[in-house]
């Protein structure tokens, strides 16, 4: 089945960065694409850098510190770099610049700014490194080698299907009132989940079972900048106030992920409103702990050890001069090419499923009993 560019994603402008769906995928290794140029390999303790950007939620803390173990257990050299908090764009690319410099053999990114990048993913190439997008894909680029993630796709989908499913368990019958929370624009990630959930809404919101009450559902309406709580609080807290006095009932929020989703809730408290059913991502300890309160309704478990695992295989594969096992080859076009991916699937986790989905969680497992 080809995949497709769903007709939410088009009228968000995402001039075809990406192809999703709900295709299947065909695991094969290598996959015939010349990617990876890495025929003979390299030295078993080779230089591997991983850049990172800020810290915006906990599974890039848990990532960083997973890379540095795992790549040093496996044999190699780790680099790991974060972006600054503030000048977070020309940080990664002098990181990513020093690690070519150094000599690293494979480069994993997960980029700041997925736009910002081809010189230096071109300079890696030109070196003879192996670039690999972790979990955001990187665009505008030929020089990309490949792509892991879980299907982000398919974590908007759950989001947006978690969304009507939650504010359905409140009150059968719609129309329900929604507000729409997107990531930071310069994050490819958040056109993709933002895409992935209205694919679910955008039906309902034709039919009028489902109202945007401020009526701002333009991704650059919705969007929060540099993925930070402030500032979702900040929306959060004028939407109220322009579109929710006088008793006017909001029945879902569709948050983007677990920081932005404690901050909308706080902000709904701090108005003395009652929570309404609120998305989140990447499972995190308070946001596990909120769901398993009653308030934030989901999130999604991505869990950052697999992808980190599966990367450093990816890793280990090309170090014998091998191809790395991918999973897809069609899903996820960064603008110039479809780049071979590797993708993980994503779990929806409400209260109802938070022990099974976390039970090999040693950090999470005990915040469900
Ligand atoms: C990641 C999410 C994360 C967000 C903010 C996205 O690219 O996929 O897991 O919540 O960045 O850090």
């Amino acid at each position: 089945m080809r995949r497709f560019i769903p007709r939410a994603i088009a009228a968000i402008g995402a001039v075809a960065l990406l192809t999703v769906g709900t295709a299947c995928s065909n695991d094969r290794e290598g996959s015939g694409s010349d990617s990876g140029g890495n025929a003979k390999g390299f030295a078993k303790d080779a230089l591997v850098g991983v850049a990172l950007p800020a810290k915006t939620s906990e599974n890039w803390v848990l990532a960083g510190d997973l890379f540095t173990h795992d790549l040093k257990t496996a044999g190699f050299k780790a680099d790991v770099a974060y972006a600054g908090a503030s000048t977070t764009v020309a940080d990664q690319q002098e990181q990513i610049s020093s690690m070519v410099t150094k000599g690293a053999k494979v480069i994993v990114i997960g980029a700041t700014d997925a736009s910002q990048l081809s010189t230096q993913v071109a300079q890696a190439k030109q070196a003879g490194a192996t670039v690999i997008a972790y979990d955001r894909l990187i665009t505008n680029t030929p020089d990309l080698d490949y792509y892991i993630a879980f299907d982000n796709y398919k974590v908007g989908r759950l989001q947006g299907q978690a969304l009507l499913d939650g504010m359905k368990t409140k009150k059968p019958q719609g129309p329900w009132t929604i507000e729409l929370f997107s990531g930071s624009p310069d994050d490819n990630n958040s056109k993709v989940f933002f895409g992935g959930a209205m694919s679910v809404l955008q039906p309902l919101i034709d039919k009028g079972d489902i109202v945007i009450g401020s009526g701002q559902k333009d991704i650059k309406q919705t969007a929060i900048q540099g993925w930070k709580a402030e500032n979702a609080q900040q929306r959060m807290d004028s939407l109220l106030t322009s579109t929710y006095t006088g008793g006017k009932t909001l029945d879902g929020v569709l948050s983007p992920n677990d920081t932005l989703a404690r901050a909308i809730i706080t902000s709904v408290k701090s108005a003395g409103k009652p929570v309404p059913i609120v998305t989140g991502q990447d499972s995190e300890v308070e946001s596990v702990k909120s769901i398993m309160a009653g308030e934030q309704y989901s999130t999604i478990n991505k869990d950052t050890r697999k992808l980190v695992a599966q990367t450093v295989e990816m890793v280990k594969a090309l170090q014998k001069g091998g191809k790395p096992q991918i999973n897809d080859t069609r899903s996820y076009n960064n603008g110039v090419k479809v780049v071979p991916s590797y993708l993980l699937p994503p779990v929806i986790v409400t209260k109802e499923n938070a022990a099974e989905a976390y039970a090999s969680d040693p950090k999470l497992a005990p915040l469900t009993k």
